[in-house]
Protein backbone atom coordinates (compact mmCIF):
# COMPACT_ATOMS: atom_id res chain seq x y z
CA UNK A 1 0.00 0.00 0.00
CA UNK A 2 1.70 3.58 -1.54
CA UNK A 3 -0.97 5.44 -1.25
CA UNK A 4 -4.21 6.52 0.69
CA UNK A 5 -7.33 7.95 -0.65
CA UNK A 6 -9.52 10.52 1.36
CA UNK A 7 -12.30 13.00 0.62
CA UNK A 8 -12.78 16.44 1.46
CA UNK A 9 -16.10 17.81 0.53
CA UNK A 10 -17.06 14.47 -1.37
CA UNK A 11 -13.63 15.37 -3.41
CA UNK A 12 -11.06 12.81 -4.00
CA UNK A 13 -7.59 13.35 -2.66
CA UNK A 14 -5.06 10.70 -3.44
CA UNK A 15 -1.60 10.58 -1.32
CA UNK A 16 1.68 8.84 -0.75
CA UNK A 17 2.41 6.97 2.11
CA UNK A 18 5.36 5.13 0.86
CA UNK A 19 7.98 4.66 3.57
CA UNK A 20 5.06 4.90 6.23
CA UNK A 21 5.06 3.35 9.75
CA UNK A 22 2.79 0.60 9.92
CA UNK A 23 -1.27 1.25 10.29
CA UNK A 24 -2.85 -0.22 13.29
CA UNK A 25 -6.15 -0.24 15.01
CA UNK A 26 -6.14 1.03 18.24
CA UNK A 27 -7.54 -0.40 21.58
CA UNK A 28 -10.81 -0.85 22.79
CA UNK A 29 -11.11 2.39 24.28
CA UNK A 30 -12.85 6.09 24.12
CA UNK A 31 -10.28 8.74 24.89
CA UNK A 32 -12.13 11.88 25.08
CA UNK A 33 -14.12 11.65 28.42
CA UNK A 34 -15.34 14.33 30.91
CA UNK A 35 -12.28 13.96 33.09
CA UNK A 36 -9.46 14.01 29.29
CA UNK A 37 -10.87 16.62 27.18
CA UNK A 38 -11.71 20.75 28.55
CA UNK A 39 -14.34 21.05 25.47
CA UNK A 40 -16.50 18.58 27.47
CA UNK A 41 -18.62 20.81 28.41
CA UNK A 42 -19.32 23.10 25.72
CA UNK A 43 -22.11 23.00 23.76
CA UNK A 44 -20.66 22.34 20.73
CA UNK A 45 -18.88 19.31 22.34
CA UNK A 46 -20.36 16.25 20.02
CA UNK A 47 -19.59 17.74 17.01
CA UNK A 48 -15.68 18.76 18.10
CA UNK A 49 -15.88 21.77 16.42
CA UNK A 50 -17.36 25.14 16.70
CA UNK A 51 -16.48 28.61 14.40
CA UNK A 52 -17.41 32.20 16.81
CA UNK A 53 -17.04 35.87 16.27
CA UNK A 54 -13.76 36.84 17.95
CA UNK A 55 -12.54 39.73 16.18
CA UNK A 56 -14.25 43.17 14.58
CA UNK A 57 -12.76 44.17 11.54
CA UNK A 58 -10.60 47.08 12.66
CA UNK A 59 -8.74 44.32 14.94
CA UNK A 60 -9.10 41.57 12.63
CA UNK A 61 -7.06 43.83 9.82
CA UNK A 62 -4.72 45.64 12.13
CA UNK A 63 -3.52 41.14 12.99
CA UNK A 64 -3.74 40.74 9.04
CA UNK A 65 -1.01 43.62 8.43
CA UNK A 66 0.92 42.52 11.54
CA UNK A 67 1.92 39.20 10.13
CA UNK A 68 2.25 40.35 6.52
CA UNK A 69 4.71 42.91 7.50
CA UNK A 70 6.55 40.32 9.37
CA UNK A 71 6.60 37.95 7.07
CA UNK A 72 7.48 40.63 4.18
CA UNK A 73 10.49 41.55 6.70
CA UNK A 74 11.92 37.95 6.82
CA UNK A 75 11.38 36.95 3.65
CA UNK A 76 13.43 40.37 2.60
CA UNK A 77 15.91 39.91 5.19
CA UNK A 78 16.64 36.41 5.20
CA UNK A 79 16.24 35.52 1.34
CA UNK A 80 16.97 38.86 0.00
CA UNK A 81 14.27 39.09 -2.31
CA UNK A 82 12.46 42.49 -3.17
CA UNK A 83 8.80 42.28 -1.32
CA UNK A 84 7.75 45.94 -3.28
CA UNK A 85 3.86 44.85 -3.61
CA UNK A 86 3.84 41.89 -1.33
CA UNK A 87 0.27 40.50 0.27
CA UNK A 88 0.35 37.04 1.99
CA UNK A 89 -2.22 35.84 -0.93
CA UNK A 90 0.48 36.58 -2.71
CA UNK A 91 3.56 34.87 -0.74
CA UNK A 92 3.77 32.27 -3.40
CA UNK A 93 4.69 34.64 -6.44
CA UNK A 94 7.74 35.87 -3.92
CA UNK A 95 8.68 32.72 -2.42
CA UNK A 96 8.82 30.41 -5.38
CA UNK A 97 11.32 27.26 -4.07
CA UNK A 98 10.76 24.73 -1.71
CA UNK A 99 14.50 25.83 -0.03
CA UNK A 100 13.40 29.41 0.17
CA UNK A 101 9.92 28.33 1.92
CA UNK A 102 11.16 26.01 4.33
CA UNK A 103 14.01 29.06 5.57
CA UNK A 104 11.20 31.41 6.09
CA UNK A 105 8.83 28.29 7.68
CA UNK A 106 11.48 27.57 10.02
CA UNK A 107 11.20 31.30 11.26
CA UNK A 108 7.42 31.54 11.39
CA UNK A 109 6.82 28.04 13.05
CA UNK A 110 7.52 28.50 16.56
CA UNK A 111 6.48 31.91 17.47
CA UNK A 112 5.74 33.05 20.92
CA UNK A 113 3.16 35.34 21.72
CA UNK A 114 5.32 38.56 22.62
CA UNK A 115 6.82 37.83 18.89
CA UNK A 116 3.88 39.25 17.91
CA UNK A 117 2.98 43.18 17.01
CA UNK A 118 -0.48 42.75 18.14
CA UNK A 119 -1.98 41.65 21.14
CA UNK A 120 -1.92 38.22 21.38
CA UNK A 121 -2.04 37.25 25.37
CA UNK A 122 -5.43 40.05 24.99
CA UNK A 123 -7.00 37.76 22.39
CA UNK A 124 -6.23 34.66 25.10
CA UNK A 125 -8.56 36.72 27.41
CA UNK A 126 -11.26 36.70 24.76
CA UNK A 127 -11.21 32.97 24.14
CA UNK A 128 -11.48 32.88 28.13
CA UNK A 129 -14.76 34.25 27.98
CA UNK A 130 -15.66 32.58 24.81
CA UNK A 131 -15.29 28.55 26.39
CA UNK A 132 -16.25 30.19 30.25
CA UNK A 133 -12.89 28.68 32.05
CA UNK A 134 -9.38 30.86 31.92
CA UNK A 135 -6.98 29.83 29.18
CA UNK A 136 -3.37 29.69 29.38
CA UNK A 137 -0.25 29.06 27.20
CA UNK A 138 1.28 26.89 29.81
CA UNK A 139 1.11 23.23 29.66
CA UNK A 140 -0.09 22.73 32.79
CA UNK A 141 1.53 19.03 32.86
CA UNK A 142 4.49 19.96 31.95
CA UNK A 143 5.02 23.71 32.52
CA UNK A 144 6.49 23.98 28.38
CA UNK A 145 4.96 27.47 27.27
CA UNK A 146 3.35 26.70 23.47
CA UNK A 147 3.82 28.30 20.50
CA UNK A 148 1.70 30.00 17.68
CA UNK A 149 1.97 28.80 14.61
CA UNK A 150 1.73 30.95 11.56
CA UNK A 151 1.23 28.34 8.50
CA UNK A 152 1.57 29.15 5.32
CA UNK A 153 -0.03 27.00 2.46
CA UNK A 154 1.21 27.52 -0.76
CA UNK A 155 -1.59 26.72 -3.82
CA UNK A 156 -0.93 23.65 -4.68
CA UNK A 157 1.50 22.72 -2.32
CA UNK A 158 2.39 19.57 0.42
CA UNK A 159 2.44 22.04 2.67
CA UNK A 160 0.13 20.02 5.04
CA UNK A 161 0.12 17.53 7.80
CA UNK A 162 -1.69 14.03 7.62
CA UNK A 163 -5.23 13.27 9.43
CA UNK A 164 -4.40 13.17 13.04
CA UNK A 165 -5.23 14.06 16.50
CA UNK A 166 -3.11 16.28 18.41
CA UNK A 167 -3.65 14.50 22.22
CA UNK A 168 -1.53 11.26 20.33
CA UNK A 169 2.43 11.67 20.85
CA UNK A 170 0.92 12.20 24.46
CA UNK A 171 -0.62 9.34 24.66
CA UNK A 172 1.78 7.48 22.69
CA UNK A 173 5.11 8.26 24.41
CA UNK A 174 4.06 9.36 27.45
CA UNK A 175 0.55 7.59 28.72
CA UNK A 176 -0.48 11.31 29.45
CA UNK A 177 -3.88 13.00 27.68
CA UNK A 178 -2.81 16.33 27.48
CA UNK A 179 -5.78 18.71 27.96
CA UNK A 180 -5.86 21.42 25.23
CA UNK A 181 -8.10 23.23 23.05
CA UNK A 182 -7.05 24.20 19.41
CA UNK A 183 -7.43 27.56 17.77
CA UNK A 184 -7.44 28.09 14.24
CA UNK A 185 -7.49 31.80 13.01
CA UNK A 186 -8.02 32.41 8.98
CA UNK A 187 -5.38 35.28 8.26
CA UNK A 188 -5.36 35.31 4.12
CA UNK A 189 -6.24 32.86 1.37
CA UNK A 190 -9.24 31.14 3.44
CA UNK A 191 -11.74 29.85 1.17
CA UNK A 192 -14.09 26.56 0.64
CA UNK A 193 -11.13 25.06 -1.20
CA UNK A 194 -8.14 25.56 1.39
CA UNK A 195 -9.68 25.90 4.97
CA UNK A 196 -8.57 23.60 7.70
CA UNK A 197 -10.54 20.00 7.09
CA UNK A 198 -12.19 18.14 9.85
CA UNK A 199 -14.02 15.29 10.80
CA UNK A 200 -17.00 16.14 13.15
CA UNK A 201 -17.40 13.72 15.91
CA UNK A 202 -14.26 11.51 15.19
CA UNK A 203 -13.15 12.69 19.11
CA UNK A 204 -15.63 10.32 20.23
CA UNK A 205 -15.15 6.83 18.29
CA UNK A 206 -13.77 4.45 19.94
CA UNK A 207 -9.94 3.85 19.68
CA UNK A 208 -10.57 -0.14 17.82
CA UNK A 209 -12.14 2.15 15.42
CA UNK A 210 -9.21 4.16 13.94
CA UNK A 211 -6.77 2.66 11.87
CA UNK A 212 -3.12 4.98 12.45
CA UNK A 213 0.32 5.27 12.55
CA UNK A 214 1.90 4.82 16.25
CA UNK A 215 5.37 6.73 15.78
CA UNK A 216 5.17 9.71 13.29
CA UNK A 217 3.94 9.51 10.01
CA UNK A 218 5.28 9.73 6.08
CA UNK A 219 3.05 11.81 3.66
CA UNK A 220 3.92 13.03 0.37
CA UNK A 221 7.62 12.26 1.01
CA UNK A 222 7.71 14.47 4.25
CA UNK A 223 7.95 12.92 7.63
CA UNK A 224 5.66 14.02 10.49
CA UNK A 225 5.68 13.90 14.14
CA UNK A 226 2.14 13.57 14.31
CA UNK A 227 0.63 10.05 13.37
CA UNK A 228 -1.32 9.36 10.78
CA UNK A 229 -4.54 8.40 10.85
CA UNK A 230 -5.69 6.36 7.73
CA UNK A 231 -9.35 5.64 8.93
CA UNK A 232 -12.15 6.07 11.20
CA UNK A 233 -15.19 4.34 11.86
CA UNK A 234 -14.22 2.45 8.50
CA UNK A 235 -14.31 6.06 6.48
CA UNK A 236 -12.10 8.42 5.19
CA UNK A 237 -14.49 12.22 5.02
CA UNK A 238 -12.96 15.25 5.77
CA UNK A 239 -14.93 18.42 5.70
CA UNK A 240 -13.82 21.97 5.16
CA UNK A 241 -14.32 24.16 8.35
CA UNK A 242 -16.28 27.43 7.15
CA UNK A 243 -14.92 29.46 9.71
CA UNK A 244 -14.24 33.40 8.18
CA UNK A 245 -11.94 36.43 8.76
CA UNK A 246 -12.56 38.04 12.09
CA UNK A 247 -13.63 34.16 13.31
CA UNK A 248 -12.02 31.43 15.22
CA UNK A 249 -12.02 27.76 14.83
CA UNK A 250 -12.13 26.09 17.98
CA UNK A 251 -11.51 22.47 18.47
CA UNK A 252 -11.17 19.57 20.93
CA UNK A 253 -7.23 18.05 20.65
CA UNK A 254 -9.34 14.94 20.32
CA UNK A 255 -10.88 15.66 17.25
CA UNK A 256 -9.12 14.32 13.90
CA UNK A 257 -8.41 17.17 11.21
CA UNK A 258 -5.33 17.82 8.79
CA UNK A 259 -4.89 17.29 4.86
CA UNK A 260 -5.21 21.24 4.59
CA UNK A 261 -4.47 20.85 0.84
CA UNK A 262 -4.84 23.98 -1.07
CA UNK A 263 -6.94 24.00 -4.08
CA UNK A 264 -7.17 27.21 -4.79
CA UNK A 265 -5.06 28.14 -7.87
CA UNK A 266 -3.15 31.54 -7.33
CA UNK A 267 -3.72 32.30 -3.18
CA UNK A 268 -1.14 31.29 -0.58
CA UNK A 269 -3.10 30.16 2.73
CA UNK A 270 -1.92 31.79 5.90
CA UNK A 271 -3.58 31.02 9.44
CA UNK A 272 -2.84 30.91 13.33
CA UNK A 273 -2.41 27.55 14.88
CA UNK A 274 -2.00 27.08 18.68
CA UNK A 275 -3.17 25.04 21.63
CA UNK A 276 -4.63 27.00 24.94
CA UNK A 277 -4.42 24.81 28.21
CA UNK A 278 -7.39 25.11 30.90
CA UNK A 279 -5.63 26.97 33.84
CA UNK A 280 -5.43 25.06 36.73
CA UNK A 281 -7.06 26.92 39.86
FE1 LIG B 1 -3.07 19.43 14.58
Amino acid sequence: MENLTYQINDKEHSVSIKESPVFQHGKDEILSSKETDITYTQDWYSEGFTEVDFLNEEEFKSLQEGLSTSISKIISKDLAIDTEGFSLESYHKFVKTDTDHFKIVSKTRDLFATDFNFPITKLYKRLSELVGFELTDINTQTNDKVHIIVRINRPGSNDFNPPHKDIYEGVDKKSIIFKFLNFWIPIAGVTNKSALPLAPESHRLNENEIVRTFDGGTMQGNKYRVRTIKSWARESKLMRSAVKYGQVLMFSGHLIHGLAVNEETDKTRVALEFRLFKKEK
